[in-house]
């Protein structure tokens, strides 16, 4: 039944389904005919009428509109881009607009968005059937990349989202050790279970909210937490609550307070903090896992931490994660042990399918070097542009996963993150949507580039951050 829209004077449907409409004609035409448009012509033609009118119709329908909470543009204003399609590294609005895109999904699309192959590697999978609930070829095929690719990991399972795969590395560490107490950082996200959302980072940061109402006490009574980078207030904690704590969780380099990296020293301190204490170490690399090096932030630190977390690019863009580790852990996992997790889609041939032909691409020799290029000339041509400009601005990269703040820096935990001047920043992500640069819509994410990236993307980012810049 078609709902009616206060205001709009038009059914839910009436309204979509022109917006659908209109949407796919103006991208066909843009798609078939390749013209050089300049940017004043470009800025001149910008316009989200579309959009704000299917945003419209999305705010009756779903909480602010959106499926996940920091798409809403709350902290750099206006409202949300409604998309209609992706390849390599553009993408394109219902307004027929088009960006090149540095959130890459958050992170799935590294080696390009819809990439031939593994569209037509999914088509193929398709034809013999979606779902099976059942085991699958492809399962073995995905669990022995990942094994031979991570280096802390003897076992996975598969699971359908980050969250998924943070929740099950929990209790498995709880169960492992017969402990309740988890460490995590100020700042690091690690999925919206309830334990883990205390100072969560980016998406809670950005939209004001301390915590979540919602979560019991006793969900989030045994969680610590501690400044990122600070070796001594993890030293406290172990101290405090000795022969209690059953795990260390952290992303290795930050990606959910804006793009932080770790000091060595603090590294190497909760490896050996964590052996001392008879405690788990986990890396979440949801984000990092295949971005920062194809092993992941352990690879690239050469640091083993006992289990790790996946999500994002093993998937390939469908949705997927995973958990993994040491083999005497991971056989505490149901049915093999008696940790129980489960889940109807797991192991989904079509998730396995894209990730596994994205992971194929990026064990070709030289990728992650060609990341690390572009993504360093790109870091690097926005702060220059921005200090010419006379901002205080401070960015870093690591392989194709990059920040810049609005502030002198450095950056070493959320509280230096957040002395970021968010308002200029704001001023900043608008002015370069109107160049056609779509950037995460928060200071406090990470960006990400991909293979499909090209030189030409990067000076024309640049060149629009030096217009940009000089404007707010
Ligand atoms: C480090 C980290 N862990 C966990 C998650 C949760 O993953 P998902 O959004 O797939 O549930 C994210 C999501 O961005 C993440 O960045």
């Amino acid at each position: 039944m078609a709902a009616t829209i206060p205001g709009v004077g038009l059914s839910c449907s009436t309204k979509l389904s022109q917006i659908i409409s209109l949407s796919s004609s103006s991208r066909s035409s843009r798609c078939s005919v390749k013209m050089t448009v300049s940017v004043e012509e470009k800025k001149k033609s910008f316009s989200l009428k579309k959009s704000e009118e299917a945003f419209k119709v999305a705010q009756e329908l779903m909480p602010g509109g959106v499926n996940s909470p920091v798409r809403a543009f709350k902290s750099v204003g206006g409202q949300p881009i409604i998309f209609d399609a992706v390849k390599g590294s553009h993408m394109w609005d219902i307004d027929g607009n088009e960006y090149i895109d540095y959130v890459g999904s958050w992170g799935p699309a590294i080696i390009g968005h819809a990439d031939d192959e593994v569209l037509a590697a999914l088509a193929e999978t398709m034809k013999k059937g979606t779902s099976f609930g059942a085991p699958c070829l492809l399962e073995n095929v995905l669990a022995e990349m990942v094994i031979s690719a991570v280096p802390s990991i003897e076992m996975v399972r598969f699971v359908n989202s980050g969250t998924e795969a943070c929740m099950g590395v929990l209790r498995l560490a709880r169960a492992f050790t017969r402990r309740q107490k988890i460490i995590k950082f100020e700042g690091c996200y690690h999925g919206h279970a309830d334990p883990f959302l205390v100072k969560a980072g980016s998406g809670v940061a950005t939209l004001g909210l301390p915590d979540s109402p919602g979560v019991p006490k006793g969900a989030a009574f045994d969680t610590l937490t501690a400044p990122y980078n600070d070796i001594l207030a993890v030293k406290d904690l172990f101290e405090t609550h000795k022969g209690e704590i059953a795990a260390i969780i952290l992303e290795p380099v930050v990606g959910n307070s804006g793009f932080i990296t770790p000091n060595p020293d603090f590294l190497n301190g909760i490896r050996e903090i964590t052996k001392e204490n008879d405690a788990l170490l986990i890396f979440d690399e949801v984000m990092t896992g295949f971005r920062l090096a194809y092993g992941g932030a352990q690879e690239y630190f050469g640091m083993t931490p006992d289990l790790t977390t996946l999500g994002k690019i093993i998937g390939g863009g469908l949705p997927v994660g995973a958990y993994g580790g040491r083999r005497d852990i991971m056989e505490m996992v149901a049915p093999a042990g008696p940790m129980y997790q489960a889940g109807t889609l797991s192991g989904n041939p079509l998730a396995m399918t894209a990730g596994i032909h994205t992971l194929k691409r990026l064990k070709e020799p030289g990728t992650y070097e060609y990341l690390d290029k572009i993504t360093g000339e790109l870091v690097q041509g926005i702060v220059d542009a921005g200090k010419k400009a006379g901002h205080a601005i401070c960015g870093g990269h690591i392989r194709g996963m990059f920040g810049y703040f609005f502030t002198e820096g450095p950056v070493f935990c959320f509280d230096d993150a957040k002395k970021s001047d968010t308002a200029k920043f704001a001023r900043f992500y608008r002015g370069m949507l109107e160049e056609g640069v779509y950037f995460a819509p928060s200071q406090f994410e990470a960006g990400f580039t991909s293979l499909a990236h090209s030189s030409e993307d990067i000076q024309q980012t640049i060149a629009a951050a030096e217009r940009v810049l000089k404007q707010i």
